[in-house]
């Protein structure tokens, strides 16, 4: 099996990378696994690094857009996995460009070369955030999408681009929606490692608003393990929500970090809210539990106290990042 994985250095797509490696899937026994990523600000070969050395890895700088260079990737592939995208809300509000070239026209060049290349399943990694906001009650996958950032309006046109090229070429596409993700390896600019590595260094975490936005906080595993689902028996054509972690507002949240590290009030600085912030994501996982068997796994308590674990232990990998960053709150 030949499997392209887009942004595969990124926070998730690189989650996705190592447990694929990793051992306990026999169908990546003999697998070539090409990872494709621009190595953006986000992207860093660092998160690759405990499987670098496997052989079954070839990994290529370069960028989505390339349509030469992914058509030449793309032959012979049996499976694309599509994470690459720019992510960041706050950098979407301060200029869209970048998202829509990326999110849109590079999303156009893989559907294309997939075309092109017969492949057999193209998995596109779409997000909660295109369906806008919901006050109370969760999106099953046919709701309409109401996209309220440049980033999840340039998310929601790859998402779109990606059922067209099912409904009018009949390519087998799936399409993911998940909510807010967690675990190791997150750029440090998002607000779980932000928050993480600011009390660490004793510094305060910046607060938007009332701190009342609801987010359903996933662990990455079981993102990953949902995208592999739908890899392996999603339906041509069909979107899968995938959710189920907790559901916190960033206040609570921010508690939980204040206690977990040992600050108290006096570390939280409250900052004007976010352009045009989104209340509240909640997605129906209804349809890949009973089709396909997904429920999250990763108790949250645990899944947080590891995530902190894991940024007091690796200094080296976040502490220059921070200091390149060029956004910051
Ligand atoms: N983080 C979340 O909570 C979350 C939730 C749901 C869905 N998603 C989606 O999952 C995907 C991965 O998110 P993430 O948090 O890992 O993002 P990330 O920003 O950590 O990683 C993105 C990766 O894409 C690469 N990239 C960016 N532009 C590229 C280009 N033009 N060509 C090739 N590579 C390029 C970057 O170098 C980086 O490695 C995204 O599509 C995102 O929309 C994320």
């Amino acid at each position: 099996m030949r499997v392209l994985i887009t942004g595969g250095a990124g926070f998730i797509g690189s989650h996705y990378v190592r447990r694929s490696l990793g051992g306990d899937h026999p169908e990546f026994a003999d697998a070539e696994v090409v990872v494709l990523d621009k190595l953006t600000y986000a992207g860093n070969r660092e998160n690759l690094r405990p499987v670098a050395d496997d052989p079954r890895l070839r990994f290529v700088q370069g960028d989505i857009c390339d349509a030469e260079l992914v058509g030449e990737l793309m032959r012979g592939v049996d499976l694309v996995v599509h994470f690459a995208a720019e992510s960041h809300v706050d950098r979407s509000i301060l200029g869209a460009s970048d998202f829509v070239r990326t999110n849109v026209l590079g999303t156009d060049v893989l559907l294309q070369a997939a075309l092109a290349a017969e492949v057999g399943k193209f998995v596109h990694v779409s997000t909660d955030e295109v369906y806008g906001s919901i006050d109370e009650g969760s999106w099953p996958e046919g709701d309409p999408l109401e996209p309220n950032s440049p980033y999840s309006a340039a998310k929601a046109g790859s998402d779109l681009l990606a059922r067209a090229y099912f409904r009018t070429h009949g390519l087998p596409v799936c399409v993911t929606r998940c909510s807010n993700n967690y675990g190791p390896y997150q750029f440090p600019e998002k607000m779980l490692p932000l928050f993480i590595t600011n009390l660490l260094d004793g510094r305060q975490v910046p607060l938007y608003g009332d701190g009342g936005n609801v987010r359903d906080w996933l662990h990455v595993t079981d993102h990953c393990r949902g995208i592999e689902l739908v890899a392996g028996a999603g339906r041509p054509g069909e979107v899968y929500n995938i959710g189920g972690g907790t559901e916190l507002t960033n206040r609570q949240l921010t508690d939980r970090l204040l206690a977990e590290l040992g600050a108290d009030e006096s570390a939280v600085r409250h900052v004007e809210d976010r352009k045009g912030h989104d209340r509240r994501y909640s997605v129906d996982h209804a349809k890949i539990s009973t089709e396909l068997g997904y429920r999250p796994v990763v108790d949250f308590g645990e899944g947080l106290a590891d995530t902190i674990r894991w940024y007091r232990e690796n200094r080296a990998w976040w502490e220059p990042l921070k200091q390149a960053a060029t956004i910051s709150r």
